[in-house]
């Protein structure tokens, strides 16, 4: 790799106003600790959007080991290209979510503009030995846009959400000019084999030619296991209390099965009712796409759930759902990582979902329940596997979880930890660039 050049919607930080100054506000994620542990190895740049308004004072700046680059969009390309048609249509559709794909005629539009514009970013930043590695659903159109300029770079896509069937894909009107333009890239990657299936028979179903050769992976995101350690001094130890505690952290959104969680312990607490007062669930979401009708919709339903739900089951001195709608500081993350039981971890489906990962790496003794409709499902073994959709299976394992003896716990958690540390960030990138390397070497 000689030189690297990183694209992602999402900025690794923004900056916001504080006392008079700009301070740099971290977008905490995954996705982005990894990139930046492989630009701090390799240098290069980071093409990104600044989506508030003090980001525009900061187009381009060095950090020390790589430079950021930010792209900006208007009020109406922002709506356009970020709201329409990234997150109400591009977004329910590889999600399987038919009801909330929004077809209408302009999203796209600004869609495309919008990724011109990362794509005029690109080329200002690029030399011939330049490797480009683009990121996730927002940015599909750029391997086209940069192949009509004549661009020939080493071109990695990395993709982060499900890839659906051919079918389901078939339904958004603009379907084969996205897979068409993805499949210009020279290499493409996702989290598990079945998207990896799934996006080589869009591709055949959609009859799409390859112009060379084009290589898929299947390599699933691992997390910083320098970051996530088990913490010592009081808040590692799991004191004997007498309230287990159950938890979990998504960012709001409909995809996250946040409803179907609550109805679960309202199973649990109707068909045990010995188990009342016995253990908490901490319930944290991160808000996430506000403005965006179908987000704030699933906000709503879930706030009356989780009412309806604590109306019917608090005392005067315990209730089941601690709510918290906000974005918690990171060492509130590892403490709540560390001192609770049971992580729940249940969406509908999801790409990946590092939180499972981080839990498991992070906990002494807790046990994960997870969906078995999220990307990290296939490595993870140890957990209990739920369906989230069945109310019932997900009660039961939460019972199950809460009874389970020490050894049961120790063994499956060792299972996971031995997989989860071994399959880091550094791994997935190290794999991701040397096939990427020894694919353009042949090509
Ligand atoms: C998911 C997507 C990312 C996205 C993130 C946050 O993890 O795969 O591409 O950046 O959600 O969403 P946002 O709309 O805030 O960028």
């Amino acid at each position: 790799m000689d030189r690297l050049l990183i694209v992602t919607s999402r900025a690794p930080f923004s900056y916001r106003s504080h006392g008079g100054n700009d301070i740099r506000v971290p977008n905490v994620g995954g996705v982005a600790t990894a990139l930046n542990g492989v630009l701090k190895k390799y240098g290069g740049t980071w093409v990104c959007w600044g989506d508030s308004k003090n980001d525009r004072e900061h187009r381009e700046e060095d950090i020390g080991g790589y430079t950021i680059r930010r792209i900006y969009l208007t009020a109406t390309e922002k709506s356009g290209f970020y709201n329409n048609y990234s997150n109400r249509a591009l977004w329910p559709l590889f999600h399987y979510f038919r009801n909330n794909i929004q077809i209408d005629d302009t999203g796209f539009k600004y869609y495309y503009i919008a990724n011109e514009k990362f794509a005029e970013a690109i080329m200002e930043k690029l030399d011939s030995k330049t490797t480009i590695w683009i990121h996730d659903y927002q940015l599909m159109m750029i391997p086209s846009i940069l192949r009509n300029r004549g661009i020939n770079n080493n071109i990695i896509f990395s993709w982060h959400i499900p890839w659906v069937s051919p079918e389901f894909f078939s339904i958004i009107p603009e379907g084969k000019f996205l897979a068409r333009s993805v499949s210009k890239a020279n290499m493409v990657t996702f989290h598990t084999r079945l998207y990896e299936k799934n996006f080589r028979s869009t591709l055949e179903y959609n009859n799409i030619k390859l112009v060379g050769h084009l290589k898929t992976l299947s390599v699933p995101l691992g997390i910083d296991t320098k970051i996530y350690t088990p913490l010592t001094g009081k808040h590692g130890l799991h004191h004997t209390k007498k309230v287990s505690i159950i938890f979990s952290i998504d960012r709001m959104d409909y995809t996250k099965g946040l409803i179907q969680r609550v109805k679960a312990i309202d199973k649990v607490l109707s068909y045990r009712t010995d188990l009342s007062g016995k253990f908490v669930y901490l319930m944290n979401v991160t808000p996430s796409r506000a403005g965006i009708p179908e987000y704030d919709e699933i906000k709503n339903r879930l706030e009356m759930e989780i009412g309806r739900v604590n109306g019917l089951y608090s005392t005067a001195n315990w209730i089941p759902i601690v709510y918290m709608y906000r974005k918690i500081p990171f060492k509130s993350l590892l403490n709540h990582y560390s001192s609770s039981d049971i992580a729940l971890i249940t969406p509908l489906i999801d790409g990946l979902n590092l939180v499972s990962k981080e839990f498991v790496a992070t906990t002494r003794k807790g046990i994960l329940i997870l969906s078995k409709f999220a990307g990290a499902a296939d490595g993870l073994k140890g957990a209990l596997m739920v369906n989230p959709n069945n109310i019932n299976e997900v009660a039961s394992s939460i019972v199950r979880a809460l009874e389970m003896g020490s050894e049961e716990r120790r063994l499956r958690l060792e299972k996971m930890k031995k997989y989860v540390l071994s399959r880091n960030s550094n791994w997935w990138y190290r794999r991701i660039i040397n096939a990427a390397d020894s694919n353009y070497d042949n090509a």
